[in-house]
């Protein structure tokens, strides 16, 4: 079955089997059902789907069903068509026909025809895959002879089943011959102003009645068809398009003209700041490069360089930040001023860096081997930012009357560059100042420039050599822990050694008769001290001998000695007053108590006191009168 997109399609299906349970037809997704059980069903729809298939189906009983099924083809009428030129590539074709067929259905032989004045010109069958949309591409030449042809295509939907259609007809081109065989070499020219240039010319006619170079400066050479060159010395005229004919004998004239570009280079390219206001830190500035006396000024791109790295290539053409002049884009401007805007936030390490700009032209694979270009000077940026200090310590020791604030190692940074000043507790400091021992504490550094202020505090010890504030004597007691004697100053605080008559002394406390000449010395880093003084053991006093009784006879006589040792040398007194016979006196260290021709008054105790300044003890002597013999 073959129908047109569009229409109805009516179908039926008929069966002789009398005995049956469902009978249904269905034209693409339409279904029809057989209800009255007469064995027909019909079924009506509209065509639309390019792949149709009405199929019948019967269901005798739960097992057994049969189907029988029809291809549909749907065609669409009025196929559309259109035809279409563009330029050939010279060496393939002068021109390029291209005959678009649209909504063809079915999927099917098409026949295409190609007209050239009227004329088949060239016919072919093709079977289409995709139905959509099909292109059948044609190249045609058109001779200097023919001067002009007319083409059109036709497309004719051809199957078996149906009877011909009418073929449909493309919209006709008037076609005119495009090519006299004329070539300039090279065909695209770049000459930088107040260079020389030279083009040919040359032709493939044989007929050439004239053929030569129209030209408003320079000169031609060789003006001998089919190859004529056109040259200058010294080409400075921006107007220049020279152009290259023949004339025919028909007297048609072909022209060919060759594309030139004269650039100049800048006469001079320059960076400079936007706004008259110093460069500070966080802040966003602008640089301009200006650029002077250049043509081509639409080829120009601009880099910009800062420390010889590239930060921004700016395009003249698309920038929006640059202020496009007029000279851009009026064709009879031929020099220019442009310039180039770079925008950034300036940072501290910009600070002393060189920005350049450079101007390059971007001619494109015809163009010189080196793009040409010009570099400007460099702008050195000078940033104010606010200061830093640095390298300075947190704690330091400093020595007493050496060390002045001024011999810190704290640098500071900033632009403009910033002094130090100390501070303490907030007064300010002469930083050249000796400091003395009782000047250590927390000082603060502080640095200011028109940006802002750093502080930083500084714990500062001023230290000091080993130095001694003490007496040429000392008394101690022996039962007196060893207590510090003459103690040195001193930071850091001195090592102590004794001496005692030049030997080192390591007694850990007192000792009876140590007293003596003694030396301390104390040492740090900062140097060493030595104090010679007499130290003098005090102990109480105390007897030789312990209490005793002594006897002595009658009439005899006895001497009862008393010795103390002691420090200082203890005063021996003894209580009793004596009676006649009996005599005291004091020989050194001993009190002596003599009994001459002894009676029975003189028995009985003798008690004596040795006493020094750190205290006292008490002996007594029993005297026990004898029988004689
Ligand atoms: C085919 O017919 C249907 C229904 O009339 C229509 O919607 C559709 O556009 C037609 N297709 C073509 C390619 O003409
Ligand atoms: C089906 O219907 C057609 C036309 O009406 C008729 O010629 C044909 O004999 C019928 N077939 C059966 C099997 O009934
Ligand atoms: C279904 O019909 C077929 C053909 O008439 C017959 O051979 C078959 O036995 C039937 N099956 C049942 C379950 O009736
Ligand atoms: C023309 O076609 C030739 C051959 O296919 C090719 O080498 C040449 O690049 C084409 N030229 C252009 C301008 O397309
Ligand atoms: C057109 O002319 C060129 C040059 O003479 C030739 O190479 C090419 O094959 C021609 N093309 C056609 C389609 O005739
Ligand atoms: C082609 O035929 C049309 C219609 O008959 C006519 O107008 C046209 O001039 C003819 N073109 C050529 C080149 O013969
Ligand atoms: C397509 O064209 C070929 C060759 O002319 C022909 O044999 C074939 O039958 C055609 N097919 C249809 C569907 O018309
Ligand atoms: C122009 O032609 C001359 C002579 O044939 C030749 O020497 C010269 O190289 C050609 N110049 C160019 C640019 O093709
Ligand atoms: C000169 O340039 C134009 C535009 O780019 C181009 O259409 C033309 O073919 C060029 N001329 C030559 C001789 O190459
Ligand atoms: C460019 O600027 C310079 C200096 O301002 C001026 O002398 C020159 O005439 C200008 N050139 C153009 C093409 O405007
Ligand atoms: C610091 O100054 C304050 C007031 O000026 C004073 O009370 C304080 O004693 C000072 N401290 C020192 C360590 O000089
Ligand atoms: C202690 O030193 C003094 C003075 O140098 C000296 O006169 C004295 O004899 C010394 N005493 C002793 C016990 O060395």
């Amino acid at each position: 079955v073959i129908i047109e997109n569009g229409t109805q399609l009516y179908a039926s299906c008929n069966t002789t089997e009398e005995d049956f349970e469902e009978l249904s037809l269905c034209l693409g997704n339409v279904c029809c059902e057989n209800t009255q059980k007469d064995g027909v069903v019909s079924c009506v729809a509209r065509v639309s789907d390019f792949e149709m298939r009405a199929e019948c189906k019967m269901k005798l009983n739960e097992t057994h069903e049969c189907s029988e099924g029809r291809e549909i083809t749907v065609y669409i009428e009025n196929p559309k068509v259109m035809l279409s030129v563009r330029n050939g590539n010279a060496t393939q074709s002068d021109y390029e026909l291209q005959c678009d067929v649209f909504d063809v259905a079915p999927a099917q032989n098409i026949s295409v025809t190609w007209y050239r004045n009227n004329k088949t010109f060239e016919s072919f069958m093709n079977s289409t895959e995709e139905p959509e949309k099909t292109s059948y591409v044609l190249g045609v030449n058109i001779s200097r002879e023919e001067k002009f042809a007319e083409f059109r295509c036709e497309v004719q939907l051809k199957f078996e089943e149906l009877k011909p259609q009418h073929p449909v007809i493309s919209t006709t081109h008037h076609l005119s011959a495009r090519y006299c065989g004329l070539t300039v070499t090279p065909a695209e020219v770049y000459v930088k102003y107040g260079d020389s240039a030279s083009i040919n010319c040359s032709t493939t006619i044989k007929d050439a009645a004239i053929m030569s170079w129209e030209f408003a400066v320079g000169e031609t050479s060789g003006a001998s068809p089919p190859h004529v060159t056109w040259m200058i010395e010294k080409l400075e005229d921006f107007t220049v398009e020279p152009f290259c004919f023949v004339t025919l004998d028909t007297n048609e004239q072909c022209k060919m003209k060759p594309n030139i570009t004269l650039y100049k280079l800048p006469d001079s390219v320059v960076v400079s700041a936007v706004g008259n206001r110093p460069m500070k830190e966080g802040e966003e500035h602008q640089l301009q490069c200006h650029i002077y006396n250049v043509a081509p000024a639409k080829k120009l791109s601009v880099k910009w360089y800062k420390d010889d790295e590239t930060v921004l290539t700016d395009d003249l053409q698309s920038s929006d930040v640059t202020p496009l002049p007029k000279c851009l884009n009026d064709s009879t401007v031929r020099l220019c001023n442009v310039s180039s805007i770079y925008t950034f936030t300036v940072k501290k390490s910009d600070n002393g860096s060189p920005f350049r700009c450079e101007a390059e032209f971007q001619f494109g694979p015809a163009g010189p081997l080196v793009p040409p270009s010009m570099a400007s000077e460099p702008y050195t940026a000078v940033v104010h930012y606010k200061p830093t200090i640095k390298n300075c310590p947190s704690y330091y020791a400093g020595v007493e009357n050496s060390f002045r604030l001024n011999d810190l190692p704290c640098e500071t940074d900033g632009n403009p560059p910033p002094a130090i000043e100390w501070y303490y507790n907030g007064t300010l400091i002469d930083s050249f100042k000796l400091l003395t021992r009782a000047e250590s504490g927390i000082y603060t550094a502080t640095a200011h420039n028109s940006m802002g202020q750093v502080n930083i505090d500084v714990h500062i010890t001023v230290e000091y050599a080993p130095r001694f504030s003490c007496q040429m004597l000392y008394e101690v007691e022996v039962k007196d822990m060893l207590k510090p004697l003459c103690k040195p100053e001193g930071l850091p605080l001195p090592t102590i050694t004794w001496f005692k008559n030049g030997k080192e002394h390591f007694s850990q406390h007192w000792e009876k008769h140590e007293s003596g000449n003694y030396s301390v010395k104390a040492s740090n880093k900062h140097g060493t001290a030595e104090h010679t003084f007499y130290l003098d053991i005090l102990y109480p006093p105390e007897f030789t001998q312990p209490d005793t009784t002594t006897g002595v006879v009658v009439d005899g006589n006895v001497s009862l000695v008393w010795e103390a040792d002691g420090n200082p040398k203890p005063e021996i007194q003894c209580n009793d007053s004596l009676a006649e016979n009996v005599r005291a006196s004091t020989v050194g260290r001993q009190r002596i108590i003599t009994v001459t021709r002894a009676t029975s008054t003189n028995a009985g105790r003798y008690i004596c006191v040795a006493t020094n300044k750190v205290g006292k003890v008490t002996r007594a002597t029993t005297l026990v009168l004898q029988e004689n013999g």
